[in-house]
């Protein structure tokens, strides 16, 4: 089989390597991939965004599947373009993909269908948003509608912070049109897991939970991030949390999205916390998460595209997703300066990872038969052990065998789940 992955971070290569476990596989072509996923699949120059490109290639190349994994291509409707020339493909349509590119649409959605989640109010003009900030005081958080790679969230402390926001956002123009409208809402409380699940409309199957770590600093300080490491189980998603979530939040999230016309089938992503009221959600992705993608994959035990088709074909009632009990772990090696400036094209020397460690690769370009870094993220440095604490260990120490004079990581990834384990 020839299989296509739309994107070209760590995730997707994470995907690539479990995909590429599937003895019918004969090929994965990655759109546009990175240097290092070379190494893994065929790498072709088309901008995950460049959807007629995308269709085209699928077209000419004969692909038999496509997984389309970043946001935009889905928000775009990638998805629907490619099955209407006959692609089958893993990730929601348009229609559904807005449950992660409107916050307004996602907000709205769990209002009328009483899904917990943060009060909050959305607002196309900046003065009634400003007033209502005045009104509510602080802390209380301002959101851009739209995509923003993760950054467009303001936690503020002060009003004055809040308002801050608003402008910049509504008429800094830094957003663009995903500032236009904001949301605004209650601040809450609690430790935060993330749940990727895989649904074809019918059954939601949640994958192992994880814990994102988003804050470029130890200590969960700094500018927010894609995400600079992650552990995986996370031990505040225990039985009991894990099944009020199902009926208080999953099972009614699928059945909305049904009732709306709107079907999602693919990876729905649920960023919730954990409030002294219960599970609420925080945000929705359309999509596997990014680095939480790289320490739930590699305790997958079951076939990856087995599942993934089951998904398009609304099998996956009949499809068995097993995980293993092991915890995982994934540090993020980032350029100096992410996410605010940093530079590229420093040469990244990675060692060999035997059984239980992998290196996915986020951010890279290959010249002159050399590895350079290439973006923010870099490289995601993930071990897989028995217990949490051998994880994490085995992750730094991964970390630290690679050669790559600019890079950085936290060193606290996992500590807080170490913490809760341990006390
Ligand atoms: P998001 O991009 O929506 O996931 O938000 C980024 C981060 O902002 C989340 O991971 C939370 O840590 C924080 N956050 C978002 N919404 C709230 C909220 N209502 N209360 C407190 N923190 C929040
Ligand atoms: N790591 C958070 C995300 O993928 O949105």
């Amino acid at each position: 089989m020839k299989i296509l992955v739309v994107g070209g971070g760590g995730r997707e290569h994470a995907i690539i390597k479990a995909i590429r476990k599937n003895p019918a596989v004969d090929v994965v072509y990655a759109l546009p991939g990175n240097g290092g996923i070379a190494a893994d699949a065929v790498c072709v120059p088309i901008k995950a965004t460049d959807i007629p490109g995308i269709v085209k290639f699928a077209s000419d190349t004969r692909v038999d599947y496509a997984v389309v994994a970043p946001d935009d291509p889905l928000a775009m409707g990638c998805v629907d373009e490619l099955e209407a020339i006959g692609v089958p493909c893993f990730g929601p349509k348009k229609n559904a993909a807005i449950i992660e590119s409107s916050k307004a649409f996602s907000k709205a959605l769990m209002k009328k269908y009483r899904i917990p989640t943060a009060q909050f109010r959305t607002f196309t003009d900046m003065g009634e948003a400003i007033k209502y900030v005045e009104l509510m005081g602080a802390p209380i958080v301002v959101k851009a509608d739209g995509l923003a790679l993760g950054k467009g969230v303001t936690v503020a402390k002060t009003v004055l912070e809040a308002k801050e926001a608003i402008r910049e956002m509504m008429e800094g123009g830094k957003f663009g049109a995903s500032g236009s409208t904001v949301v605004i809402e209650e601040y809450l409380e609690g430790p935060e897991v993330s749940v990727l699940s895989f649904t074809d409309g019918n059954v939601v199957v949640p994958m192992v939970s994880s814990m994102d770590h988003k804050r470029a600093g130890d200590g969960d300080t700094g500018p927010n991030t894609g995400g600079m490491g992650t552990v995986a189980p996370n031990p505040y998603y225990t039985p009991e949390v894990a099944k009020r979530c199902m009926e208080e939040i999953f099972l009614p999230t699928i059945r909305a999205m049904n009732a709306e016309g709107r079907t999602f089938k693919g990876c729905l992503y649920f960023g919730l916390m954990l409030t002294a009221d219960g599970p609420k959600v925080i945000e929705y992705n359309c999509r596997f998460g990014d680095p939480e993608t790289q320490v739930v994959l590699p305790l997958l035990e079951s076939d990856l595209l087995t599942v993934m088709r089951a998904v398009t074909e609304g099998r996956l009632s009949e499809t068995e997703v097993r995980f293993s009990h092991k915890s995982a772990c994934c540090v993020v090696l980032a350029s100096r300066g992410y996410p605010v400036k940093y530079e590229s094209g420093f040469e990244l020397v990675l060692p060999e990872t035997p059984e239980g460690r992998e290196i996915y690769v986020a951010g890279a370009e290959a010249r002159d038969g050399k590895l350079l870094s290439h973006g923010g993220r870099v490289l995601g440095c993930v071990a897989v052990e028995d217990t949490l604490q051998s994880a994490v260990s085995g992750a730094y120490a991964l970390a630290d065998s690679v050669k790559f004079e600019n890079g950085f990581c936290r060193r606290d990834i996992g500590k807080r789940a170490l913490a809760a384990l341990h006390g």
